[in-house]
């Protein structure tokens, strides 16, 4: 069975390197510390970042004190191959979820990570050309050389979901999920993560930062009004407001962080503290929605 357990809030490691914040080795390091201080353990990488240098640059991190790996939880991805000078014999944008690209990115993220394991592997995205038994082939592989942990997909379907996890028991799917992109809570991914016992992850929960740059949105306008009058009630912000309306959902939804600003982690993990009442959650997808939704 999944005996997965990571902590409520996850830190996204998209924005940290160069496709973000082009955070210094010292400025990284001040971030990953202070999440780890919050208790947040549970960082989020794929071999893609940062044109395929946002592993190894947590890997630094690791390779000066090892003894923090035992503290973390690592979750990367595979499946993605892009264009990039590192890769030359990548010739089109394309997917490969093949036994031999798997195994092989893996072996490449343990180094560029400086871990001899990882916590949770994600097939980044779906790719047309899967072959589940193959896939199945290469985690049960993985897993019983001890190099990954749990094997989880992103941006699955729920049919894809359940063709791969028929051949493979998978502890997540992590798809975008937040007030302004609410596919999820309508397309079955929620209702089958609440229905295997697994928690799904959040991207861009904050809608990649839409919330607080897009202020001419429709959506972003009523969201932004309705929160204002509840983020008095529940004294925060509206960025802890949008976490603890992904949080109240019975899913057990997993955000990821997008920031690379430690105040704005500890806005995040404030949501926890926030039991949204069932009325205010619809209060904001309505204004979300610009519709009544019941
Ligand atoms: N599986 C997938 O396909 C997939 C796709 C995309 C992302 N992800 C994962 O999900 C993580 C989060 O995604 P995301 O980065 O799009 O998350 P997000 O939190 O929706 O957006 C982050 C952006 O919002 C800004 N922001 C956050 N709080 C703010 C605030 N209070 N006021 C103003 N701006 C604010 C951040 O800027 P600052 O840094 O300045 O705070 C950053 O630019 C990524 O790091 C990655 O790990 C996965």
């Amino acid at each position: 069975m999944n005996q997965l357990k990571l902590p409520r809030i996850i830190i996204g490691a998209m924005r940290l390197g160069s496709w973000g914040a082009h955070l210094s080795k010292n400025d990284f390091n001040l971030f990953v510390n202070g999440c780890l201080d919050m208790g947040l353990t549970a960082f989020d990488h794929a071999d893609i970042y940062g044109d395929y240098t946002s592993e190894a640059q947590f890997g630094e991190l690791l390779k000066e004190n090892s003894s923090l790996r035992s503290q973390l939880h690592l979750i990367t991805k595979c499946g993605i191959k892009m264009m990039a000078e590192n890769r030359p014999d990548h010739h089109i944008k394309s997917y490969d979820s093949s036994a031999n690209h798997i195994i092989s990115s893996v072996e490449t993220s343990l180094k560029n990570l400086s871990t001899d394991y990882i916590d949770v592997l994600l097939i980044h995205r779906p790719d047309y050309l899967m072959e589940p038994d193959e896939i199945a082939k290469s985690f049960t592989e993985l897993q019983n050389q001890g190099k990954v942990l749990h094997f989880g997909v992103s941006n699955f379907t729920p049919s894809q979901f359940e063709l791969l996890n028929a051949s493979f028991e998978l502890v997540t799917n992590q798809v975008e999920i937040s007030l302004l992109k609410r596919d999820a809570l309508d397309d079955g991914t929620l209702d089958q993560c609440m229905r295997y016992g697994i928690q799904p992850m959040a991207w861009s929960p904050l809608k990649g930062g839409a919330m607080f740059t897009e202020m001419a949105d429709p959506g972003v306008i009523r969201v932004t009004k309705v929160g204002d009058a509840l983020c008095e009630k529940y004294n925060c912000e509206l960025d802890t407001l949008l976490y603890a309306w992904l949080l109240r959902h019975p899913a057990h939804i997993l955000p990821v962080t997008g920031s690379s600003k430690l105040e704005r982690i500890v806005a995040a993990k404030k949501a926890l503290d926030i039991t949204m009442d069932r009325e205010d959650w619809y209060r904001l997808l309505e204004a979300a929605a610009g519709n009544e939704v019941a």
